[in-house]
């Protein structure tokens, strides 16, 4: 066994967050000093063993990953699931594959994970971007390849023979469900959030054979410990007080907050037929990868992401609304479970269309802003392998190498089969309207293989960045006159979203539909509406079609100042509507827009802060205004930087030693932070030692600090001393800098 010992002069923190991301190796100083990350020149590796290389689940076969409902129907299997999720949410946050740091990857902290070096106030992940969808696939890899080997601990603690057998082959092909919240729901008493995700606490049977109450780890992750600093950059938030996750708290700004899953719930089911209209299209009509996907993408019809910015949306305040802390959130998972598994399905109707390189309108932990990024771009910080070789979109495209595959998929089925399952999951109950007061136009055109009608649509322009994530909600007729009520009113259609913060800025302007057609028909059963004529239905939505635009924390924007850019015309179009479940309806024609149908503006709205917040609408500035975002937010942010990358040096005062550099970097909030970087590996004396050792987080915390002097080590700003013990016998000293991860070794004195 080697044995350690630690001279910590500097910041135990600091030593610890580098130590548990990178198992600190000797080297002989000849380690190359070329760019391992995307924005800082210096990033320097001295192990390359220590990649942790994301696999997905290998060895087990291809499985599919199941819906959520379907897989608790399998009761051996959701068992251990139920107990592997807990064990991976139970794993030590120092654990590079740890729940924690697994969640962190997407947002705060804003630290560097398996080394990959980044900058700036956000996670890895790309969002309004060509590699949005693509990111997150060996994102979800990583998390299923911790949790089905969470499931194979537990198998193995299952008796021998028999029982442990059975056990393993459960094990072997647990995988991530999804939540397919655009089904329509089978239980209307249970809604469209699964019972499994709302409920405090589940029953286990542990593998020896007793059952007990666990607290439900599909419910909340809780953090141990919480600590105040990983979420103090999202000032505006209240995350760093929050010692578990959060869905929908009614009051986003107080500390001690609650979740509300049942009207998270409500919410859900309100807008199901809305979100399965706009999935379905998304499915069945053509639109290339960049269009399909990103919200950057310029459709007119819609797109993956922005459909997507829904369901973060839906938890307000709380965890998955806010990108930066979302993860955490276990509903996260499984949400983001259905976003791939819908690029599986669209990949598999579509094969000839893939990511083109694009600019990136929004700097993530490691693309630059206005940065083109392509099929062969790195999808950082997902390793293939311990040499560090990175995924890219086009690696990433066979989603079976994962070893999963949905099971509409999974028995590769023919083009044909594929669109008879995508209508009889999602296909609307009416496609179109038509003027003989028939739904799809049928009674005009029996005998023909498709019909006529026309499609009613709002079309939703808005744009993505006004400091805020916000949504336009529709409604046929009036809406409460309390906006706390607007997702869940009777006479809610559904909405379009962003997915937002202060620290995210771009000029995009998206394009999403809202479909009216199936709402309208139900006006006109209900005998509100007395005809379908063009007219008819323009002249009842002229009376009864309204908009409001509603930040996430329930305050109404002003239609009067809207965001710039803002605009949501009603528009008609021409549709096809096939007999048979072997085909999809097509738009047939052009886009006939009613600028007459105003959507009834509300007789006054002022933008005026909620009772007791101080936070709100700037008509003047046209974008949203955080009063604690401002010096708090500053201040914090940068902290945070200074803690994690350039260790204990005070900000303002950074000196270069021998072989660094001083890196000046504009953030994407516009703060200008300074730091130092290291540039050149040194050996100062001595040469290469005959064995290695390597520290890890726990041995850091529970060595004993030597405090003696060690040689002529002496660490500057940002440094530390580390004393290693070989097997040899012969002791080490090296000082360790943590903004880049270097090691440099000199030989201590010997004992
Ligand atoms: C240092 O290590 C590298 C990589 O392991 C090796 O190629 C090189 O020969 C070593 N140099 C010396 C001086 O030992
Ligand atoms: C390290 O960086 C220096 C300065 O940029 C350069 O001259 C040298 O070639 C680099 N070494 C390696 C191994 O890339
Ligand atoms: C429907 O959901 C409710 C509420 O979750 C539950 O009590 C009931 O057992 C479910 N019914 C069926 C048939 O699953
Ligand atoms: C079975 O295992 C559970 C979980 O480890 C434990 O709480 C329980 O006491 C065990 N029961 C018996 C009878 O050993
Ligand atoms: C979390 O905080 C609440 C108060 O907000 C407290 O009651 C609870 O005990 C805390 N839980 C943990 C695990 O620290
Ligand atoms: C599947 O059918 C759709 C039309 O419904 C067509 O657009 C698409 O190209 C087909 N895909 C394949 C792989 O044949
Ligand atoms: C994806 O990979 C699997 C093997 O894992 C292979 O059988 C299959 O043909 C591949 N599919 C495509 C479209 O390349
Ligand atoms: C549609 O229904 C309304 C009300 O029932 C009726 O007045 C109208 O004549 C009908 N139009 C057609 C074309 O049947
Ligand atoms: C958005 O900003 C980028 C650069 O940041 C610029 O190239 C582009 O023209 C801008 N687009 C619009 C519509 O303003
Ligand atoms: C809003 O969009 C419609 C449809 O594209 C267009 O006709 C109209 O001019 C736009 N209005 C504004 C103010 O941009
Ligand atoms: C639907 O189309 C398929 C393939 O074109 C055909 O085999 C089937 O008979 C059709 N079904 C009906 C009900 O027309
Ligand atoms: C929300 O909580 C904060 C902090 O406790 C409090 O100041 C504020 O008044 C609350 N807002 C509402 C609307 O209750």
């Amino acid at each position: 066994m080697k044995s350690f010992s630690f001279a910590l002069i500097g910041i135990t923190a600091s030593l610890s967050l580098l130590t548990s991301t990178q198992a600190v190796t000797l080297s002989n100083g000849t380690a190359s000093n070329s760019t391992v990350g995307g924005r800082c020149s210096a990033i320097q590796k001295t192990d390359e063993s220590s990649y942790y290389s994301v696999v997905g689940v290998q060895g087990t076969g291809v499985h599919p990953r199941q819906e959520l409902r379907e897989l608790e129907q399998d009761a051996e299997t959701w068992n251990l699931f139920l107990q592997a999720f807990a064990r991976f949410q139970a794993m030590d946050q120092s654990d590079k594959a740890s729940y924690f740091q697994v969640a962190a990857i997407h947002g705060a902290p804003f630290v560097q994970w398996d080394g990959v070096a980044g900058e700036g106030l956000m996670g890895y992940c790309p969002h309004g971007s060509s590699v949005f969808l693509p990111w997150h696939r060996p994102y979800l890899a990583l998390f299923e390849q911790v949790l089905q080997r969470k499931a194979m601990e537990i198998a193995i603690e299952y008796p021998a023979g028999y029982s442990q057998e059975k056990a393993l082959s459960v094990a072997s092909h647990v995988r991530l469900p999804y939540w397919d919240w655009a089904l329509n729901p089978g239980n209307s008493t249970e809604g469209v959030m699964p019972a499994s995700l709302r409920s405090q606490s589940a029953t286990v049977t542990y593998p020896n054979g007793t059952s007990g109450e666990i607290p439900n780890p599909l419910y909340a992750y809780s953090f141990h410990p919480l600590k105040y600093e990983d979420f103090s950059a999202l000032a505006e938030y209240e995350f760093k007080d929050w010692n578990t996750t959060i869905r929908l708290p009614e009051n986003g700004t107080s500390p001690t907050a609650t979740s509300r899953n049942d009207v998270a719930n409500e919410r859900a089911t309100t807008a199901q037929p809305d979100n399965r209209d706009t999935l379905y299209k998304l499915l069945t009509t053509y639109q290339s990868f960049n269009e399909w996907s990103s919200a950057a993408g310029g459709s007119d019809i819609g797109s993956v992401e922005v459909l997507h910015n829904s369901f973060h949306n839906m938890f307000g305040m709380g965890n998955m609304g806010i990108v930066e802390a979302s993860a955490y959130d276990p509903v996260f998972w499984f949400h983001h479970c259905q976003m791939d598994r819908l690029m599986a399905i669209y990949q598999y109707r579509y094969p000839d269309t893939w990511v083109q390189a694009a600019s990136q309108y929004k700097a993530t932990y490691y693309y630059e802003v206005n940065s083109i990024q392509g099929a062969n771009s790195p999808l950082e910080p997902f390793h293939m392998n311990a040499n560090g070789d990175i995924w890219t979109s086009n690696l990433i495209r066979n989603w079976t190498s994962f070893g999963y595959t949905y099971p509409e998929l999974a028995d590769n089925p023919s083009n044909t089969t594929l669109t008879s399952t995508i209508n009889k999951l999602y296909k609307p109950q009416t496609q179109g309207l038509d003027s003989n007061n028939s739904t799809d136009g049928s009674s005009g055109a029996a005998t023909n293989s498709s019909a006529k009608a026309t499609d009613w649509n709002a079309q939703v322009k808005m744009p993505a960045d006004i400091q805020v994530s916000y949504s336009v909600r529709c409604f046929l007729g009036e809406p409460s006159s309390d906006p706390t009520q607007w997702a869940t009113d009777p006479n809610y259609i559904g909405q379009v979203a962003t997915a937002s913060s202060p620290r995210m800025s771009s000029n995009i302007t998206f394009t999403s539909t809202v479909s009216l057609t199936e709402k309208l028909y139900k006006k006109f059963q209900a005998g509100e509406l007395t005809s379908l004529t063009d007219e008819a239905v323009s002249a009842f939505l002229e009376k009864n079609f309204h908009w409001r635009i509603q930040a996430l924390d329930y305050t109404e924007i002003p239609r009067s100042s809207p965001p710039k850019g803002l605009n949501v015309t009603v528009f008609n179009i021409p549709i096809s509507i096939p007999k048979n479940d072997t085909d999809v309806p097509e738009w047939t024609g052009s886009k006939a827009f009613k600028p007459e149908i105003h959507g009834n503006p509300p007789k006054s709205a002022t933008g005026a802060p909620l009772a007791g917040n101080t936070d709100g609408w700037n008509a003047t500035s046209g974008t949203w205004h955080w009063s604690n975002a401002d010096e708090a937010a500053v201040s914090s942010a940068v902290n945070q930087i200074a803690e994690t990358t350039t260790s204990a040096a005070p900000h303002s005062s950074v000196t270069a030693g021998p072989g660094e550099a001083v890196e000046v970097t504009t953030l994407p909030n516009g703060q200008v932070v300074t730091h130092v970087v290291t540039v050149v590996v040194t050996v100062t004396a001595g040469a290469e030692p005959a064995e290695t050792g390597s520290a890890s987080l726990k041995e850091a915390e529970t060595a004993t600090p030597v405090t003696t002097a060690v040689g002529s080590v002496t660490p500057g700003p940002g440094e530390a001393v580390e004393v290693v013990t070989l097997d040899s016998g012969e002791e080490i000293a090296r000082i360790v800098t943590v903004v880049e991860e270097v090691t440099v070794f000199v030989p201590a004195p010997t004992a």
